[in-house]
């Protein structure tokens, strides 16, 4: 595959290449995979601290009586307590811009975070001590691992008792297949945590259990000072120490093209809340992680140093301001400089657009953004044009790769029991589909108008019928349908036409007119694939590319 750079196309302007390379070359860009609970939360609020993006750490989730968080605006969020939509963080730090794609918490909307996943070069993967790898962390590493971005692993709480550090390293390995290189290394943990040794520099940098949300200063020795016998416990020190050598002798080196290609992972030990290791984490994090990188396009990489814009729309997003009752389409600038009023052209349509109001979106704040570089985020008004994973570009035609979509194991009938609030229902419906809140299928039989919803999670479900309640004047019903699997025909409607009637599953279309099974179970899916082995089925939707959606 050839690396487009495109250095002929636009004008033979020095100043815009040198501009260009230099914002490339300061740009970062990151999500943060774990399970609910990891403490996502509280480490971002921390990074900001560093970033000087926030004043004073829980402005991102303030706690107690006012327990709202930043990223959450939706009015279910609030009553939940929980985060479900994401939103993208701008900081700058020792002269690098760095944007944190904000990953929902829930884990019922891990078809967000994949989404989110496909915007971001690189990831921080976050474990509890305590627990190790769990299931949402697993899922969402999966899909790093598709994209082999780099990954860097922050073990979370140590100053609570956890498990073993060098079982930790042994079931990333053993169980994600991901090598490890500890770029530092504890003492003690739980009540007994007393820091960690550097790897790289041999010093012990010591732990005090400071103020909550102040940043902390790290006190920090070489290996042989004598004042480490009065404030570590020998038996601590000696037993890191061993461990250490260990490392040394049977673990893996810190290769930064491994890290670069996925393969290996540098892991950080620390406490996000009590703010151990997250700048010696960040410090090092941004000497590692990868800058914007080359995006696959239909014809081939995509350079961000390609002097045209281009970029491609992840997540949309309604409502997201009550007062403005507004949509956002986010995009990720992959190439080129992005300029306020620019005329782009929309490569699904073939139309010109000028994205007048584009915004750079600071969790509920909102600036008027004037120009953007490859790796950051904008926030464009969606005049209702922008299906997820359209490619927007200036200059020769591009068509990124779409973003797939996730095999959904819940279904239900949309029901309106309201014939006169039809209008708001199917503007609702194709409003929340456009956005990807959930998946909408379709019967093949036209007398059914109702719509199937298609989710990963119950909660998805909830979040339409709330928002359709509140955002579009609709109350429905939901009448669930027995299916927990469903798989796209590869091979589309000539092919299932090919092999007459099929039994033990439903035949529907999805909202770009393609061919969906619904399974009831595992099992009936490998029935028919022992039956018509030559069936292609796949769990991920194909790419969408020069048509629009059925709309109800
Ligand atoms: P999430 O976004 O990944 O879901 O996690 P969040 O940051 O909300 O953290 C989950 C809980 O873990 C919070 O406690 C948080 O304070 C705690 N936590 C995060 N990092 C650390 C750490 O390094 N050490 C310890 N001991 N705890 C940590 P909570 O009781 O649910 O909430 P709160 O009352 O503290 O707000």
């Amino acid at each position: 595959m050839t690396v487009e750079t495109d250095l002929s196309e636009s004008s033979d302007n020095d100043f815009g290449r040198n501009e260009l390379k230099k914002a490339v070359t300061r740009r970062r860009n990151f999500a943060i995979i774990s399970h609910p609970d990891a403490g996502k939360t509280t480490l971002t609020e921390k990074l900001l601290l560093y970033g000087g993006a926030i004043q004073q750490a829980g402005a991102v989730k303030a706690r107690g009586e006012q327990r709202k968080v930043t990223s959450d605006w939706m009015e279910l969020e609030k009553q939940r307590g929980i985060s479900i939509t994401s939103t993208v963080l701008q900081f700058v730090y020792n002269e690098k811009t760095i944007n944190l794609l904000d990953t929902p918490g829930h884990q019922d909307f891990s078809e967000d975070t994949y989404r989110t996943l496909a915007a971001a070069d690189n990831a921080v993967m976050l474990e509890d001590a305590a627990k190790g790898l769990e299931p949402q962390t697993r899922k969402l590493f999966e899909v790093c691992r598709l994209r082999n971005i780099p990954i860097f692993t922050f073990v979370n709480k140590m100053d609570r008792p956890g498990l073993e550090p060098l079982s930790l390293l042994d079931e990333i390995e053993s169980e994600l297949k991901l090598s490890t290189y500890a770029v530092n290394w504890p003492i003690g943990s739980g009540d007994l945590f007393r820091g960690v040794i550097e790897r790289e520099t041999r010093d012990v940098v010591l732990f005090s259990r400071g103020e909550r949300g102040k940043q902390s200063k790290e006190k920090r020795l070489k290996i042989n000072d004598p004042q480490i016998s009065q404030l570590v416990e020998q038996e601590l020190l000696d037993k890191a120490l061993e461990e250490l050598e260990l490392l040394e002798e049977a673990g893996s080196e810190l290769d930064l093209d491994l890290v670069k290609a996925g393969e290996l992972t540098p892991v950080y030990f620390g406490s996000a809340m009590t703010n151990f290791g997250v700048k010696s984490f960040l410090d090092s994090f941004l000497q590692m992680a990868q800058g914007p990188v080359a995006r696959k396009a239909a014809d081939g990489l995509v350079d961000p140093l390609r002097e045209t814009f281009t970029g491609f729309v992840f997540k949309l997003q309604a409502n997201m301001d009550p007062r403005h009752r507004d949509r956002v389409a986010f995009v990720r600038v992959c190439s080129g400089k992005f300029e306020k009023d620019m005329t782009v052209n929309h490569a699904r349509t073939g139309k010109n657009i000028r994205l007048s109001r584009p915004q750079k979106i600071f969790a509920k704040d909102r600036a008027v953004v004037e120009d953007a570089y490859p790796g950051d985020v904008i926030g464009l008004n969606n005049p209702g044009m922008f299906s997820i994973g359209d490619t927007l570009y200036t200059g020769k035609h591009v068509e990124y790769e779409g973003i797939p979509c996730f095999s959904p194991e819940i279904f239900c009938w949309l029901r309106n029991p309201n014939p006169s609030a039809f209008k708001n229902f199917r503007k609702g419906v194709n409003e929340l589909r456009e956005e990807g809140a959930v998946q909408i299928l379709y019967d093949i039989d036209q007398s059914k108008r109702d719509p199937i919803l298609a989710a990963v999670g119950q909660l998805q479900l909830e979040v339409v019928q709330h928002r359709l309640e509140n955002e579009y004047s609709v109350k429905t019903l939901i009448e669930p349908m027995s299916f927990q699997v469903a798989r796209w025909v590869t091979g589309g409607w000539p092919s299932l036409e090919d092999i007459g009637r099929i039994f033990n599953c439903k035949t529907v279309q999805d909202s770009w007119q393609r061919p969906v099974l619904l399974f009831k179970n595992e099992w009936n899916l490998n029935q028919l694939e022992q039956d018509h082995a030559s069936l292609g089925l796949s769990a991920v939707a194909p790419v969408v590319s020069g048509v629009n959606p059925i709309t109800l």
